[in-house]
């Protein structure tokens, strides 16, 4: 049998490390682009690459997708049925710090990869962009495909361009080539970062005495959070159908940060005591304060509630998440804590 081929930039991120194994399941030989490290990092995908099954499935390959020679040459060694642009600067805040810098990845770095495909003429290569709820920036919830984008990032602003450019070498060129607008999806492998991971790794750290105090910015944010290994499955359900679209991927429930520090907390059967107000709220768990607010953590410009309504997704991609906030929050919670045992 032959075997499809896969190429996926950011194969090390969460994402990536999900979407490999799925589509070493479904008997694709994946091929990952992984940037030069001064020190390890590929922990997500190393269990993969030493599996002896899977190593004719899976191969490694040094690129950037803000250099355009390295990207030609490898889709044209490779020669891709599918690409998958998971390749980012992902974090919001960061981009506030280095937008130059989040401009050159997050957008053009997909036009540099449709450019390629367009140049060697590979009509057949499908494309997927990994597109984000951040664009709708201010625009209210329920957000879906027909929502106006309000960027309030330069992260959201250069995933705009990477969208739009998208859609134009579509219509222009016709190639297969879609967006997901991926609303935030968490996981065990989600970047330390990132406020679930954050948060998660925080209460367990302080309910087995490893940490004493959490510092977090705005509580009051809404997200609609799902399962990393959930949403991965859509990307690739909408490379199979016979016409390329853009889809909204989310669970349709949103949480303020507050709500979902509660919700874990529970689970960890710790009674948190919230007090005060703005910088001053404080969160105490027997009677310490264990949560405390750090205006570093603010952005200059927040996106105060994303909650999307996947029905296009549901309906055409037969797409529906398998997992609650509830199991997420469990995985993620049963990581940590093994994380801290063999520590
Ligand atoms: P992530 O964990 O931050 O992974 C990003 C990946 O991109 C990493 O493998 C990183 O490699 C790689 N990368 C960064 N700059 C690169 C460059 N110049 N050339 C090649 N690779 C580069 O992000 P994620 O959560 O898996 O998200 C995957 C994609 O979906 C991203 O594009 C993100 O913006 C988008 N997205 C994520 C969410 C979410 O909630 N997770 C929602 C919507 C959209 P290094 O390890 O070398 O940095
Ligand atoms: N990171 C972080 N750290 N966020 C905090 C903190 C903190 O200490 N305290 C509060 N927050 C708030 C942020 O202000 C934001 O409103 C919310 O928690 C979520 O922040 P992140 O987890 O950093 O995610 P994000 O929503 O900004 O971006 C993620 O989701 C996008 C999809 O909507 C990233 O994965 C993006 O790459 C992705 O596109």
């Amino acid at each position: 049998m032959i075997k499809k081929i896969a190429l996926i930039f950011g194969i090390n991120g969460q994402d990536g490390s999900y979407l490999l194994r799925f589509l070493i399941k479904k008997k694709y030989k994946v091929f990952g682009v992984i940037r030069r490290s001064s020190n390890f990092n590929t922990q997500r995908i190393d269990d993969v690459y030493n599996d002896s099954k899977a190593k004719n499935s899976f191969k490694l390959l040094y690129g950037d997708v803000t250099d355009s020679l390295s990207v030609v040459q490898i889709i044209q060694k490779i020669k891709p049925d599918e690409i998958y642009n998971l390749a980012a600067q992902s974090h919001v805040k960061v981009s506030f710090e280095v937008p130059e810098y989040t401009a050159q990845v997050d957008g053009l770095g997909a036009l540099r990869i449709l450019e390629a495909i367009k140049l060697l003429n590979f009509k057949k290569t499908k494309f997927y962009q990994a597109g984000t709820s951040e664009m709708f920036g201010k625009s209210l919830p329920p957000q879906n495909e027909l929502t106006n984008f309000q960027p309030q990032s330069p992260y959201a602003a250069a995933k705009l361009y990477a969208h739009w450019i998208t859609v134009c070498y579509r219509e222009s060129y016709k190639l297969f080539a879609c967006n997901g607008i991926l609303f935030n999806h968490e996981s065990p492998l989600r970047g330390g970062t990132f406020v679930t991971k954050k948060i998660i790794s925080g209460l367990c750290k302080i309910k087995y005495k490893k940490q004493n105090v959490l510092y977090l910015g705005n509580l009051y944010s809404r997200r609609d959070w799902g399962y990393a290994k959930d949403y991965v499955e859509s990307m690739w359900k909408m490379l199979q159908k016979n016409k390329p679209d853009d889809y909204v991927i989310c669970s349709g429930k949103s949480y303020s940060v507050k709500e979902f520090i509660n919700m874990v907390a529970k689970e960890l059967k710790m009674n948190i005591i919230w007090k005060g107000k703005g910088l001053k709220e404080v969160g105490f768990f027997n009677k310490k304060p264990i949560i405390k607010i750090d205006k570093k953590y603010f952005r200059p410009l927040e996106v105060n509630h994303l909650r999307g309504n996947a029905m296009k997704a549901r309906k055409i991609l037969k797409w529906n998440p398998k997992n609650s906030i509830k199991n997420l929050i469990k995985k993620m919670i049963n990581f940590e804590k093994n994380e801290i045992q063999n520590s």
